[in-house]
């Protein structure tokens, strides 16, 4: 099989991002590392993992299983909300280092902003002067809301590059992508299939993949990257896996984009971070 080819979205700060890239979470230990590992020689670049995930040594390993350099690779980690604040940053990023058996990572992102402990702004402060010292190459943010982007704005006069979030057409989050795109910020989709609002049993995106000749995960996953999100499945099974990647033979028309829009359920029934938060 010919390697997947995946076009990269540019970053505020100059860099590029994959618009396609593998989430960690479907096996543990050596199944993880083998899989991930061939998804890389298949063509993935992007892995995401954090250190809730309790992963990382898995995916610093399929990276050393592949036969991709590491430089080739865009590690994606996150700050889980234990390690949040002064010094606790930097000492949850040179664990996730030691664990990932790499000297940098690509994306550090803050995973939750837990707004009840009010450490998102030096977590933010310390992630700079990190990305400073050559210990991450590019900064953002996952689950945050406009005004949690803002605040971190006000304090350093530096917008996250990405900010990783629920997305799928099941919860479009239209205005939150707004908010991102007028500030060139990244969207990048988790659960990106939308699975649990069922988004792939609807009959308008069978009704699509069957005209297209494609499955109804590539439209889903289509929706996203034609908007220039990117989105991160997770796939245990090759079929799988090539197929989530496969989204650039195909374009969706307007007409389709608006009866997908359809599916949007409702920022209600996002995760809501002002209140959900993840220690
Ligand atoms: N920032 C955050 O707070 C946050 C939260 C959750 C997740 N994430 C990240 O996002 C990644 C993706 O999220 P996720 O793993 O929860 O959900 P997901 O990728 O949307 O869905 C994974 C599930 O979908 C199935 N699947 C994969 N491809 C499929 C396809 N083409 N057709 C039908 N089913 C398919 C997989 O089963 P099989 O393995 O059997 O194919 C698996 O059960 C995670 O791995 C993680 O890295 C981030």
């Amino acid at each position: 099989m010919e390697q997947l080819s995946i076009p990269h979205v540019p970053l505020l700060d100059g860099g590029s991002i994959p618009l396609v890239g593998t989430g960690t979470l479907f096996a543990k230990g050596n199944e993880l590392a083998d899989g991930l590992a061939a998804c890389i020689n298949d063509g993935y670049r992007l892995l995401d993992t954090a250190a809730q995930y309790a992963n990382e040594v898995a995916v610093g390993e399929g990276v050393r299983r592949s036969a991709v350099p590491r430089e080739e690779i865009f590690i994606t980690t996150k700050i889980a909300g234990v390690d949040q604040g002064r010094d606790f940053t930097r000492r949850g990023l040179e664990d996730s280092l030691r664990k990932l058996g790499t000297d940098y990572v690509d994306l550090l992102l803050i995973h939750w902003p837990n707004p009840s402990r009010a450490l998102a702004v030096e977590t933010w402060q310390e992630m700079l002067e990190l990305q400073a010292e050559g210990l991450v190459k590019h900064v953002g943010v996952s689950n945050f809301l406009a005004h949690h982007l803002e605040e971190l704005y006000r304090a350093t006069g530096v917008w996250p590059v990405v900010d990783q979030i629920q997305l799928s057409p099941a919860l479009a989050r239209t205005e939150l992508r707004a908010f991102l795109t007028e500030r060139g910020i990244v969207a990048e989709g988790w659960r990106p299939l939308g699975r649990a609002e069922r988004a792939l049993e609807q009959h308008i995106v069978n009704t699509i993949a069957a005209r297209h000749g494609v499955d109804g995960s590539q439209v889903v996953l289509r929706w996203a990257v034609q908007q220039g999100a990117v989105v991160i499945p997770a796939s245990k099974s090759r079929e799988r896996w090539l197929r989530n990647a496969d989204l650039f033979g195909f374009e969706l028309s307007d007409q389709e984009m608006t009866e997908l829009a359809t599916l949007d359920l409702g920022e209600d029934k996002a995760w809501d971070a002002d209140t959900h938060e993840e220690w």
